[in-house]
């Protein structure tokens, strides 16, 4: 009698899923936020005739597999180490398998839904429908919102559902649960006068240009040679580099760089236009301190515009069209960031495995940590600390900042101590990587229990290491410039650094170093940094971490020292 009873149902439902193609009886939430990301406001539901556009990420078949390979080819201790793998190598542990492609297929078919493949894997399909359609297949109502801080609207939902047999297929839906602002640009200072005239403090303690960073760190001025290996600046919202202003800062600060000129890679219809009086002036300090610090590497500015619908701001595009390009950067370097819980976890974590595909083909991927202390974007207004992004993603490495003074009583001696704005912390969405467990653990044990609960104490640390970043001369629109601040330009400086080491080891027949971290907190790599003790964080009104010796969550292991590092590679 039971047995015929779930028979009957069974039989009723097969009915009732064969009138209602929805299948809303099926639904499970996917993924949900209590509350939008800070600073953004419902402002009613979404028109439905908008037409949106979404990623429909699947489950990659073997992540774990993935996860392995990065380690044999990164550690230095592997015997695969340098050992990259191709891209077809790294597509097979991230293609979906045939069943997701096939559930989730079926599920947008049965919807009349087209889809397309955007990524070189297949794992992101995006597709185009209206809020009204939207509402009914995420059984959910998208709502627009506002952010005092952001041009124009975001059409967001805090929960969205899949039907439970497509739902286990699924990475993530995006955008639907996060809320992404843009940490704003460093503020410009105008240049020192002394008496009436502007002026360079030669050395170099108050005034940061090109030749500082290569005193500071002994970065080699022999020309590099090996014209693959390329380090590439990415800048977003089609941000224009004027290649005169190039000229005439290097022609300046950097001479014997002055004929050296940079590479253009776009994606999302960005572009690099030579109007004058319309350089950026982040993007354009960024060329200055990869130009004019390395010698004769070939650097590229990758541009990436506003045709981007991946709701961060092309951050995902530009990585996927990296993965399916013909060739890669060897370094590639990012000033920009967003505050950790802006993004959902799942597509944070598919974010971090796209750099984690980057770096197993043996790309270094370099971001800023931030500008706002233990703050991050939210500086002095924040109860709890907060985690700077994609700093935290495991597989990329985060640069913090660090200021070089002259120590009081000795005019000639100058130390560096970590910049009072360095973002650093701990993740709340990526546990702490093997490379990094034991140094993070003995920081947290000094602690003794300060700022317990403020933190996660089982989160990634970040930043992995710092560089110089206090009052960076730049040059652009024909004629603007003045000083800034901020790990923008630690990052670059960092990048630098590893693209003239890539440059002697491809010399040597080596491979380049790929993803660093590995390596970075190897025995041979920290002892090769020079490790920062003095200064602080400061951040939602505390004092924040402060650097101590070995790895602290202000400067990470410390700021590059160019020969020792590569004496450390066997170089
Ligand atoms: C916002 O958009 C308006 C109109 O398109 C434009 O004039 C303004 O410069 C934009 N502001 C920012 C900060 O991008
Ligand atoms: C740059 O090019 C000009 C013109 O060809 C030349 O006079 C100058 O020596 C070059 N500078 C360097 C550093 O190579
Ligand atoms: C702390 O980090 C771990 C990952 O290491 C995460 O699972 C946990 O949810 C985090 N805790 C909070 C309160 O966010
Ligand atoms: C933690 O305790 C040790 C030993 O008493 C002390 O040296 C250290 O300064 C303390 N650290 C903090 C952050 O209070």
């Amino acid at each position: 009698m039971v047995l015929l009873a779930a028979g009957l149902v069974l039989a009723t439902l097969v009915k009732l899923a064969a009138a209602t193609p929805t299948r809303r009886d099926a639904m499970v939430i996917h993924e949900r936020r209590a509350q939008p990301a800070k600073g953004f406001v419902n402002a009613g539901p979404a028109d439905s005739s908008t037409q949106l556009q979404f990623r429909v990420a699947l489950v990659p078949n073997n992540i774990a597999g993935l996860e392995s390979e990065l380690y044999a080819v990164s550690d230095p201790s592997s015997s695969r180490y340098g050992q990259h793998l191709t891209p077809d190598q790294v597509a097979e542990y991230v293609k979906p398998d045939a069943a997701s492609l096939a559930a989730v297929t079926s599920w947008l078919q049965a919807n009349n839904i087209a889809s397309k493949s955007i990524s070189a894997a297949g794992d992101v399909l995006q597709i185009q429908i209206p809020v009204s359609q939207a509402n009914t297949l995420f059984d959910t109502q998208f709502s627009t919102y506002t952010h005092s801080a952001i041009n124009g609207t975001s059409i967001r939902t805090l929960q969205y559902s899949l039907p439970s047999d497509v739902a286990p297929h699924v990475a993530y839906v995006h955008p639907t649960t996060s809320f992404v602002t843009h940490w704003p640009s460093p503020e410009v200072k105008p240049m020192p006068t002394q008496n009436g005239k502007r002026y360079i403090d030669p050395s170099c303690a108050d005034i940061s240009v090109p030749t500082c960073a290569i005193a500071e760190y002994g970065i080699p001025t022999t020309p590099a040679t090996q014209a693959n290996n390329v380090l590439a600046v990415s800048g977003f919202g089609n941000e224009f580099v004027n290649d005169q202003d190039i000229k005439t800062f290097l022609t300046q600060y950097r001479p014997q760089q002055a004929n050296q000129t940079f590479g253009t890679l776009f994606f999302d219809g960005g572009s690099n236009t030579q109007l004058s009086n319309e350089g950026a002036i982040e993007t354009t300090l960024e060329i200055e301190y990869t130009l004019g610090v390395v010698t004769g590497a070939p650097v590229t500015y990758i541009s990436v515009g506003f045709l981007q619908n991946d709701g961060i701001g092309g951050y995902l595009d530009e990585i996927n069209g990296l993965i399916a390009a013909d060739s890669r950067p060897t370094v590639m370097t990012t000033s920009d960031g967003w505050d950790e819980d802006q993004l959902s976890l799942a597509v944070s974590q598919g974010l971090c495995n796209a750099y984690m595909q980057l770096g197993a083909m043996g790309v270094s991927i370099l971001w800023e940590s931030g500008n706002g202390g233990v703050g991050a974007g939210e500086g002095e207004f924040c109860t709890e600390f907060v985690p700077a992004s994609p700093s935290t993603c495991p597989w990329v490495t985060s640069v913090g900042g660090s200021q070089q003074i002259l120590e009081n009583f000795t005019p000639d001696t100058f130390s560096e101590i970590a910049a009072d704005f360095s973002t650093g912390g701990f993740s709340n969405y990526f546990p702490v990587p093997a490379y990094q467990q034991e140094v993070v653990s003995k920081y947290i044990a000094s602690l003794n229990g300060t700022y317990a609960g403020l933190y996660n104490t089982t989160g990634r640390g970040f930043p992995d290491v710092a560089a110089e970043s206090v009052n960076y001369i730049y040059y652009v629109d024909d004629g603007d410039t003045g000083l800034v601040s901020g790990t923008d330009f630690a990052t670059p400086v960092f990048a630098s650094v590893i693209a003239m080491l890539n440059d002697e080891l491809l010399t040597a027949g080596k491979s380049p170093m790929g993803f660093l971290n590995p390596w970075l907190y190897s025995p041979a790599g920290s002892a090769a940094l020079n490790d920062i003790t003095v200064g602080s964080n400061p951040g939602c009104n505390t004092n924040g971490f402060s650097a101590g010796v070995s790895w602290d969550p202000v400067t990470g292991l410390g700021s590059p020292n160019y020969a020792a590092m590569k004496a450390a590679l066997g170089l």
